[in-house]
């Protein structure tokens, strides 16, 4: 019997770190449950101590799931400990992660003590832990850079204090394949009662080595992963849960299993990438639009003779069905609930009679809709509670004229109107707003998502804008691409603080 593997997801909170990608507590418990149904072993769920609204959301996903432990992260801080376990009243399973940095740097810098006092502060943190619930795990801050000998003696004190799991963070992406795996051995082999712990990885991938470097963990002796969907996460982001899932399935010569399905990756790597507003690049390992499409000659006369010749993965394993029925304009509730759920996305009647509706002008406009489109229109009533709406817009562009728009605004029930002129459509829509909206905005990314299926298709819109020192992040959808960007940048104004 082959050896477990758990997976601890960190998607809602490592990943959700990533600025502009930030759910709301409804789009967290949608995660959670899709997770669920994905089969991870541990949902890390936020850092309760950080805001209420991190509390509330460990709160509600501890409700929502079932089978998987629930997480909740802490400094090695009595209050974030106690705040953790307040958060964690309702989980079934449950589990506080607490930590400290261990690296020279962290200790002199971030905390100005010493190495002894470090591993003081690190067992009292596990020992308080313990004092809530059974299950402690224990993360050595930027591990990746902390010498060895003192990491052992880091692990070996805590585990002694408690700790069910440690995890040694790659927190910079530092690591190389080799060094990552020597220190999981080291460790596998200095440590006075490693077995009483699972050790973890968490690997970074500011090198791009996160994947490589989980594996090699793993491949020493670690037993849990730390991943996100699609690899998401601050900088460079965290291993992908999906590539590790892949490579463990697809490698019989490495003993492991884990407990995902795997035909559920695709799914929920689509749910991810459209609740946060984030693309997936296109040659993304597993779920990038191109991870299966053969474009050579070559490639493509060897797949058609025998798929094996080029394709280590068929793409049904991971949820991609290419033979999946199209929705068109003639296409019923039914059909649109059944691909909704094949998304990971269930909705109520109310809901979904609303998606409909909203689903059939759409395929007025466009011929096939796609999953992005279904799950751009089940999020769609993100803007239902905007205080800022657009009503109309009207826009004149063309070759060797200047661009010309229109547009109206509801705010706060309120109708607004302005016209102004720019050098192109964007240009002169974001000008008459600015005229309605008269602040000092600057912004500073705007950027349309590639439009992957015919013209008729839905652009997308990701951008940020300053406003008062902060940047806010916005998203607008529509198969106008000029009023998607209009979209987005109200969607920044909504969020402006005051
Ligand atoms: O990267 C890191 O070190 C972390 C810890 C807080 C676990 O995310
Ligand atoms: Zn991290």
């Amino acid at each position: 019997m082959s050896e477990r593997l758990f997976i601890f997801d960190t998607t809602l909170r490592d990943g959700e770190q990533v600025p502009g990608c930030q759910l709301n507590t409804v789009e967290k418990i949608q995660v959670a449950r899709q997770l669920e149904a994905l089969g991870v072993d541990v949902i890390e769920a936020g850092f309760p101590v950080s805001s209420p609204g991190d509390f509330n959301s460990v709160v509600e996903i501890s409700k929502a799931v079932t089978w998987p432990t629930i997480c909740a992260l802490t400094r090695a801080v009595e209050k974030d400990i106690d705040v953790a376990a307040e958060a964690l009243k309702y989980a079934k399973r449950k589990r506080i992660h607490t930590g400290i940095g261990t690296s020279d740097s962290h200790i002199k810098y971030k905390f100005n003590s010493t190495r002894e006092e470090i591993i003081e502060r690190a067992v009292a943190a596990v020992k308080y832990a313990r004092r809530y619930v059974d299950d402690v795990e224990f993360y050595a801050e930027d591990a990746g850079r902390t010498d060895n000998e003192y990491l052992a003696r880091v692990v070996e004190a805590v585990i002694k204090a408690g700790a069910t799991v440690v995890n040694i963070p790659d927190t910079t992406g530092y690591c190389l394949p080799a060094e990552y795996g020597a220190k999981i051995k080291y460790l596998m082999e200095h440590v006075d009662g490693i077995d009483r712990a699972i050790i973890s990885t968490h690997c970074h991938n500011d090198l791009g080595m996160a994947t490589a470097n989980t594996m090699s963990g793993v491949l020493n002796g670690a037993r849990q992963v730390e991943v996100t969907i699609n690899g998401i996460g601050e900088r460079a982001g965290n291993t992908s849960l999906e590539e590790i899932a892949m490579i463990v399935k697809c490698h019989n010569d490495i003993d492991i299993q884990t407990n995902i399905n795997t035909q559920k990756i695709y799914p929920t790597s689509r749910m991810v990438s459209s609740l946060m507003n984030m693309p997936v690049q296109p040659n993304k390992a597993i779920v990038g639009r191109n991870a299966f499409a053969h474009s050579s000659g070559i490639h493509q006369d060897g797949v058609l003779k025998n798929v094996q010749t080029y394709e280590i993965i068929d793409p049904k394993d991971v949820g991609i069905d290419d033979n999946a029925i199209v929705l068109t304009a003639r296409s019923g509730r039914a059909a649109l609930k059944h691909r909704l759920s094949v998304l990971g996305v269930d909705l109520s009647q109310e809901k979904l009679d609303k998606v409909y509706e909203e689903f059939l002008k759409l395929a007025d406009k466009k011929k096939e809709i796609n999953d992005d489109d279904v799950l751009v229109l089940a999020g769609a009533d993100r803007t239902e509670n905007h205080h800022i709406k657009l009503e109309y817009l009207q826009v004149t562009s063309g070759v060797g004229v200047r661009s010309v728009a229109s547009l109206g605004l509801n705010i706060a029930g309120e109708k607004f109107e302005a016209a102004a002129s720019g050098n192109g459509p964007v240009d002169a829509a974001i000008k008459a707003l600015k005229k309605i909206i008269n602040r000092q905005m600057v912004l500073k990314e705007f950027t349309i998502q590639a439009i992957s299926k015919g013209s008729d298709d839905v652009g997308k819109v990701h951008m940020q804008v300053e406003y008062d020192g902060h940047v806010y992040y916005g998203f607008g959808a529509n198969t106008d691409i000029v009023a998607a960007s209009v979209e987005a940048y109200i969607d920044c104004i909504n969020k402006f603080k005051h």
